[in-house]
């Protein structure tokens, strides 16, 4: 099964990409540039960034390796809310209350500025409003229900303790933040984008940065060797790109499966639903025919590289049928965020020394409305505007990151084991004739770690298992044919070109 484009067994991947194909791809820049400003990376951050720049007045250049709002962004659940997990007990916690309302406030007015860009564009993009609840089933879990919901009223939102729910099983409590927003992200972003072309904006697909040098101006280096020389850059590439102020040690990537199928429309919850418990399940609906509603339904997170995948999309799946009989799965798929160490996003100068380079990454699983927030915030830097919440989002900031040396810890300590454990000689390792078709393992030959993968016809295919980022050791994901890196997060198809950064460079072919 490929989740990212294929079928099996009756399922489509990402319903975002099916219903808002891509088209023809608009070509790379066919010689050097100069601009204003170029946005690297095509989701929603880069995209509203751009949107944001043009129509301040800047010249803006969008750089995207594959296709607009078909990474992350094309394969999300596509939830607009303010309320994240449980995020405001522990931000009064760590950043005090003042940066619980700030966080409040910037997430909230992100998604009524995405509301008035739909309205101002006429963008049919499935805008529905909504609540959006974070419950639990366990009764173990009300009291921290209960603390989120009083610290969510405190940060300015509109939240409260719930019992009941429109879900079809009982809860035993659940905070409930109304005013809320879903949408179709790629209708809106796409046409975002055409809005962005009108008005002088420029767009390049299949276009992939791999070099920056800073200074002024800018200049950034495409793979087929252009040269974009741009007043301002910044880097909305998922996971950065560029990163001298060592961002990844303050990120960790988390991957997630996704399953949607239909329902009738009076058995859909219109609620949208997220629970910490069972590894996250998160649920909504939207719009479909026939008087169906699609059922989304995104749970069983782990670290890229993990080896159970299938077993996990069945996990995920048979939960979906069970909570939501009559349940018709029809779609599956799966992607990945970054979390930082401090629950906050990273966004603002790409490091101490920037004058001219910016940075939004560390979403969280919330990066709709941080990516419309990132943009605004973005914005104002650029155009030299105060912005009452840059300090917190500040990639530079440190207290908040000493406070959770905890989880920075723990995320150094699983890179450093995935780093030194890798570069030990594995002690048996399978024989090229031990892997089977649809599979692939990390062998040792000639000295050499090479990644084999053995397609469905019987042949090998083999590529240096070192990533080209900063060199971990990749693991197969057989339910999704990719080699992942689990420190930071790179993907690979089985020919080693890149699915997904940071590495910018594919993994080296190997003869067998
Ligand atoms: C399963 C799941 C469900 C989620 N659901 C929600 C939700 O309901 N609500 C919510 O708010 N958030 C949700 N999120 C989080 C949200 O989807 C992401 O945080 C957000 O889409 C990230 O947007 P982005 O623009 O940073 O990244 P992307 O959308 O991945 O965009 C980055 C772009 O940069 C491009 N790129 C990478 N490297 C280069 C390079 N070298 N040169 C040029 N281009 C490059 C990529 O091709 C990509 O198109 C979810 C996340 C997951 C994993
Ligand atoms: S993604 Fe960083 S080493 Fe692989």
């Amino acid at each position: 099964m490929n989740t990212e484009t294929g079928t099996e067994a009756g399922t489509k991947g990402s319903y975002w990409l099916e219903t808002a194909p891509p088209g023809e791809p608009a070509p790379p820049p066919p010689h050097d540039l100069s601009v204003d400003v170029a946005v690297v990376g095509g989701g929603i951050a880069g995209l509203s960034a751009a949107w944001e720049l043009t129509r301040q007045g800047r010249e803006v250049a969008v750089l995207e390796a594959g296709r607009l709002a078909a990474g992350v962004t094309g394969r999300t659940t596509a939830k607009l809310t303010a309320l994240h997990t449980l995020v405001y007990d522990h931000l009064r916690r760590t950043r005090g209350p003042e940066g619980a309302r700030l966080y409040a406030r910037s997430q909230s007015a992100a998604i009524s500025h995405a509301a008035e860009i739909v309205e101002e564009l006429g963008i049919d993009c499935e805008w529905e409003e909504a609540a959006a609840f974070t419950y639990a089933e366990d009764p173990g879990g009300v009291a921290e229900l209960r603390a989120e919901a009083e610290a969510a009223r405190e940060a300015g939102l509109s939240a409260d303790f719930v019992t009941e729910t429109d879900l079809p099983f009982p809860v035993a409590g659940a905070v409930r933040v109304t005013g809320q927003a879903q949408f179709h992200p790629r209708k809106y972003l796409l046409a975002l984008a055409d809005d962005l072309r009108r008005r002088g904006g420029a767009v390049y697909e299949d276009t992939r940065v791999v070099g920056l040098s800073e200074g002024e101006p800018c200049v950034l280096t495409t793979d087929a060797g252009v040269s974009i020389r741009a007043d301002e850059v910044v880097i909305a590439t998922h996971y950065p790109v560029f990163d001298r102020a060592l961002l990844f040690t303050r990120l960790s990537p988390r991957r997630e499966l996704v399953v949607a199928g239909t329902v009738d429309e009076a058995l859909a919850p219109r609620g949208m639903y997220i629970t910490p418990e069972q590894a996250t399940r998160s649920v909504r609906s939207a719009p479909y025919a026939d008087g169906k509603r699609l059922l989304i339904v995104t749970g069983e997170h782990f670290t890229p590289g993990a080896a159970d995948v299938e077993e996990r999309f069945a996990r995920l799946s048979a939960w979906a049928q069970d909570r939501f009989p009559g349940l018709t799965l029809t779609h599956r798929w799966a992607t990945q965020d970054n979390d930082s160490t401090d629950s906050v996003p990273l966004v603002g100068p790409l490091h101490a020394g920037s004058r001219h380079t910016y940075v939004a990454t560390g979403f969280g699983g919330w990066g709709l409305s941080g990516g419309i927030m990132a943009a605004g915030l973005i914005g104002d830097l650029v155009g030299g505007r105060e912005c009452e919440w840059s300090g917190l989002y500040d990639p530079r900031r440190l207290a908040s990151v000493i406070r959770e040396g905890g989880s920075f810890l723990k995320h150094q300590a699983h890179v450093a084991q995935r780093f030194v454990g890798d570069r030990l000689p594995p002690l048996t390792g399978p024989a090229l004739e031990d892997i089977p078709r649809g599979e692939g393992a990390v062998v040792r030959t000639d000295g050499r770690q090479c990644a084999i993968h053995r397609d469905e016809t019987g042949q090998l295919h083999a590529v240096s298992a070192r990533c080209t980022h900063l060199g971990c050791i990749v693991a197969f994901n057989s339910a999704e044919q990719a080699w992942e890196c689990p420190c930071h997060g790179s993907r690979f198809a089985p020919d080693g070109q890149i699915l997904q950064g940071p590495a910018v460079r594919p993994l080296e072919k190997h003869d067998i």
